[in-house]
């Protein structure tokens, strides 16, 4: 049962959560040879294994160009989930049991000719394994070999009609079209092929731990709720912030896609939609993407002036990371050197419905920054009468410093926690506001490792589960809106504003923040 599964009287207690349930099918990851295999998703597969998740038999079968044996396949693949793994290194012994299930088949994806061989192959390894044909296809492939890839599966006889004994979903990773036009053409194009059941599009932030608390935090207490609307609520602040700049061999996608394209339309969007929405009806799939449909449905743009007032893009120059040189954007493997491609993103963004009038969401995501982190800040407003004074002390000396509002704030990641700011009184003779917050951290609580959120959503497609996928309609949602802020920057051919790598963003960003009379907040404080 998914944690998160509606908890009916016929279904409450009838698995106990300390015994997993293991899931069967055989998983063909299209694309193997790529770094997303090695370092993800099959460390979370051998995780979900090792934690009972996942069939000793259950066939995982790598799918590439290139001609390879099943065993030179799981020699590279042990070499490289050693690290990745919950465990750090995997003994010989262990990975022999789990290997045992794993394959690989040469095919070109693209071309129709190898999918009825590819078909039998897949059916003897079955066999050989004693499982049934339930399948999952995972694409781990450039985006423009989705929808052939597909289609081939459709012509070697792989989709299996409506009332078919045996499932078939296919798990699709992002980008998920670059625009409103190319992501309608696409999922119109599959819905000819695959039923919306079928089809997963990963947002792997939906699969972290401390995203899906968002959801257990607001509509599992009853004391929060209440003031998230535009009654208490000063602003928001939405942070996706990396360290890193390129990592190898990605210049070439990225200088295609973005900050925009590649973080804040999906991870930092499905954020504001999971802080912003409306409690559903009931806790399933389906009621759970419609509000969340409603919330991207009702964004706005943050100003009434240009797009330039309220959407903001950058690019990072030459400065230090963690004491350490970082080169620019433009110098990086694979850049043009008159790239427009913007690396770092702000947003000044409303939601216009009845929760929410009137109260801005301020985005930022970008690469190289000083720190490798992510986090929701909800502002509150200020108390409506300013009676005490308050003050900041370092042992006895102190500083009178301007009213704290009380702020709430869900890390989630590095050290996932969330934390409440408040006011106190500062022991001693006088009336004086001292501000402290309270702290949930994760690590201290449970004391246990969280699981990937990769492990987390391989299994939910091995369920059935899609309530942590992006339905067509949330997709387009959200590309409708970004869609003319991209266009507006590359019609105008606008050029980034630079930033220094290590820094929080271009000035420009604080400016916006500043005319409205507010601040970035310094994440991870
Ligand atoms: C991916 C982006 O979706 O998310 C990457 O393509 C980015 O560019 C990554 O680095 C960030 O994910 P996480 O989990 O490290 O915050």
């Amino acid at each position: 049962m998914s944690i998160i599964a509606p908890v009916t009287a016929s279904n409450v207690g009838s698995i106990p959560s300390s015994i997993p349930h293991p899931e069967s099918a055989t998983i063909s990851i299209f694309g193997a040879s790529g770094d997303l295999t090695a370092r993800k998703l099959l460390p979370a597969l051998f995780d979900l294994w090792s934690d009972g998740y996942l069939t000793d038999e259950a066939p995982i079968v790598g799918v590439a160009r290139r001609e390879k044996s099943d065993e030179s396949f799981r020699n590279e693949i042990y070499e490289a989930i050693n690290g990745n793994v919950r465990a750090g290194q995997v003994s010989q012994e262990k990975w022999g049991q789990f290997a045992k299930r794993l394959y690989y088949r040469q095919l070109d994806i693209a071309a129709p000719d190898g999918y009825p061989a590819f078909r039998q192959q897949l059916e003897a390894i079955e066999k050989q394994q004693g499982t049934e044909h339930n399948r999952v296809f995972y694409m781990a492939t450039s985006p423009d070999l989705f929808l052939p890839a597909v289609e081939n599966l459709g012509f070697g006889g792989l989709i299996p009609d409506r009332d078919a004994a045996h499932t078939m979903r296919v798990v699709f990773e992002k980008p998920f079209g670059r625009d409103l036009t190319s992501a309608q053409e696409l999922s119109g194009n599959l819905r000819r092929l695959l039923r919306e059941e079928q089809i997963y599009r990963i947002d792997h932030y939906l699969g972290k731990e401390t995203v899906q608390n968002i959801l257990l935090f607001r509509f599992g207490n009853s004391i929060f709720e209440p003031l998230l609307n535009r009654n208490h609520v000063d602003h928001v602040q939405i942070t996706v912030a990396e360290s890193q700049g390129l990592e190898r061999g990605r210049g070439g996608y990225y200088d295609h896609s973005g900050a925009m394209r590649d973080v804040l339309q999906n991870h930092v969007l499905q954020l504001l939609s999971l802080i912003a929405m409306e409690p559903p009806a009931q806790f399933n799939a389906r009621d759970l993407h419609d509000e969340k449909l409603k919330v991207l449905k009702a964004l706005a743009p943050g100003n009434k002036g240009d797009i330039s007032s309220w959407a903001i893009p950058g690019q990072y120059s030459a400065g230090l990371v963690d004491s350490q040189p970082a080169i620019s954007y433009l110098s990086e493997e694979r850049i043009p050197a008159d790239s427009r491609t913007e690396t770092y993103v702000a947003m000044k963004v409303l939601v216009d419905n009845w929760r929410w009038a009137g109260v801005p969401f301020y985005l930022r995501t970008g690469k190289r920054l000083p720190s490798r982190v992510s986090e929701i800040a909800i502002q509150f407003k200020q108390p409506p009468l300013n009676l005490f004074n308050t003050v900041e002390c370092e042992g006895d000396v102190c500083e009178l410093v301007g009213n704290r509002p009380n702020k709430l704030v869900f890390r989630i990641q590095p050290s996932e926690s969330i934390k409440l700011s408040f006011s106190t009184k500062r022991p001693g003779m006088q009336y004086q506001i001292h501000p402290v917050t309270m702290d949930f951290n994760y690590k201290e609580a449970f004391h246990q490792a969280l699981p990937e959120a990769y492990e987390r959503l391989l299994l939910d497609v091995l369920r059935g589960d899609s309530t942590l996928f992006m339905r067509s309609d949330e997709l387009e949602a959200a590309w409708q809106f970004v869609t003319p802020v991209l266009e507006y920057w590359e019609h105008n051919k606008v050029t980034p504003e630079p930033y220094r790598a290590g820094t929080w963003g271009p000035r420009v960003a604080d400016t916006m923040m500043i005319s409205d009379g507010r601040a970035w907040r310094t994440p991870l404080t």
